[in-house]
């Protein structure tokens, strides 16, 4: 179980992220994100799910309503991010936001015919609890649109040595009050660590900071098929060399046996 500060410390992080998506650019919805829900989307299509949907979801939407910005179904749009409420960002005026957790989802069970979540179960404080309620609020024939960073099960054995709470808040947290002399012991120690390992362990670390969870792909399939979930189609990107991090997109079914067809690139 995450230490509560630390997803308490993810979120000034994230906080600044959207405030230099504010201050930085015309448009309110990053390239990036942009570019994640349309290939969600077309990986849905692909699918062939039905889609004339009744009520649909993102959840950790971001202060900007995610996906609803691309995504028009749905007879009631609802988003829910715990940064509602920060940020005065211009969305699409039929959705309906609500500041708060994943976790708890303030919805009634089985009325959700899609649900959507971009770059989110990472950054939660338990995904676990997160996907579980995402089965509850969803209808038997209801979809799951996820897509997840993912990474190799080495960055995460890296991670979790070094994300441990007393670690991180002892070392990690405290890098910038630190005098010159002990600053470069640490980055020493890290890049000696870094030739071991062969992997970027300071980068590893630092991005702990923000990404309270480093899930494998294989986490993800397990947390979902354990809440109930069937994958009909996945695909795994690795747009990003620099972080060495995959994007994992997923189309699921509630209650549905079907064999999943795969592509990577
Ligand atoms: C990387 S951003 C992605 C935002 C958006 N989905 C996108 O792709 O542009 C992660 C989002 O997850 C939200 N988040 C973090 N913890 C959460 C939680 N426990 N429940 C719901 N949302 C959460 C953050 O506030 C943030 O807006």
């Amino acid at each position: 179980m995450l230490e509560p500060s630390m997803w308490v410390e993810a979120q000034k992080k994230e906080k600044v992220y959207w405030v230099n998506v504010k201050d930085s650019r015309e448009e309110s919805v990053p390239r990036e994100s942009l570019l994640r829900f349309c290939k969600l989307l077309k990986l849905l299509e692909r699918a062939e799910v039905k889609k004339d949907y009744v009520v649909t979801l993102d959840i950790g939407s971001g202060p900007n309503c995610g996906i609803f910005n691309v995504l028009r179904q749905g007879s009631l749009k609802i988003a829910i991010d715990p940064l509602f409420g920060y940020f005065s960002f211009g969305y699409p005026s039929d959705v309906e936001r609500i500041k708060g957790v994943a976790e708890s989802l303030p919805i009634r069970s089985n009325c959700v015919s899609a649900t959507f979540s971009i770059n989110m179960l990472d950054h939660t404080k338990a995904p676990e609890i997160v996907v579980s309620e995402s089965s509850r609020v969803q209808n038997n024939d209801g979809i799951l649109g996820l897509m997840v960073q993912v990474v190799s099960a080495k960055m995460k054995a890296i991670n979790s040595l070094f994300h441990h709470y007393r670690i991180s808040k002892n070392i990690g947290l405290q890098l910038h009050k630190m005098p010159r002399f002990m600053l470069k012991i640490v980055l020493g120690a890290f890049r000696i660590l870094g030739l071991i390992f062969n992997e970027d362990v300071y980068a590893i670390f630092e991005d702990g900071f923000l990404h309270p969870h480093y899930l494998t792909s294989k986490d993800v399939f397990w947390l979902l098929s354990s809440c109930g979930f069937s994958p009909l189609f996945y695909k795994i990107v690795c747009d990003d060399k620099s972080t060495k991090k995959a994007d994992l997109y997923v189309i699921l079914e509630n209650n549905r046996t079907k064999s999943y067809d795969f592509e990577t690139s």
